[in-house]
């Protein structure tokens, strides 16, 4: 009379072992297909070098993601250049070999800029500038002119340190 099996509470049926078995063979191809979508990132992850840390930050986050057109209080932000109609001409001619903070952090008349690049062309291989060159002096001429001297600041009397000048030597 008694079918041991099928009456017993604690057996697994058939289909539900099956079920298990088909929703692990998906989850193994599923798994298979990741990897090999994504082999070649892994691969590159785990062969990765080291890069310097400060490089990463300038490069990626600063400036990488700031559009070229991006203006902020004037000022053009991915060359830290001060921003004007012309400003992409200066980028497109002085930006190629060194960074615009050498522009930034220097100071000079037109007559000073034109000497830095007859310098530059003389001994660093800058071309001719052609039509560009007044535009570029013009600019550089406007925004990185020396700063006016003011007044010189008073004599601090308390300071001084007075002496009695001997005029018999
Ligand atoms: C062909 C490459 C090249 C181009 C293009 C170029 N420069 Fe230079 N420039 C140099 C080199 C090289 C130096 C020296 C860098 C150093 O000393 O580290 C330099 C130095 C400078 C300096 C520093 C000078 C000093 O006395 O310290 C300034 C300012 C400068 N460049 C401005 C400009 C401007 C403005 C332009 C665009 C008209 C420009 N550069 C385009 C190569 C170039």
């Amino acid at each position: 009379m008694s079918k041991p099996n099928s009456s017993d509470p604690n057996a697994v049926p058939n289909w539900r072992l099956f079920i298990a078995l088909v929703k692990f063979t998906l989850f193994t191809i599923v798994l298979a297909f990741s990897y090999l979508l994504l082999e070649d990132s892994i691969d590159e992850w785990i062969n990765r070098k080291p890069i310097p840390i400060v490089k990463t930050v300038k490069r990626n986050r600063i400036t990488d993601d700031i559009p070229w057109d991006k203006v902020v209080n004037g000022i053009h932000v991915r060359s830290g250049l001060y921003d004007d109609p012309n400003v992409q001409t200066i980028i497109g001619a002085c930006t190629s070999c060194h960074s615009s903070k050498l522009i930034i952090q220097n100071k000079a008349t037109r007559e000073g800029w034109e000497q830095m690049i007859r310098w530059m062309q003389k001994t660093q291989n800058l071309s001719d500038l052609g039509e560009s060159e007044p535009i570029i002096l013009d600019y550089l001429a406007k925004y990185y002119a020396p700063k006016k001297e003011g007044r010189r600041t008073n004599i601090d009397m308390d300071a001084i340190e007075w002496y009695v000048l001997d005029l018999e030597q």
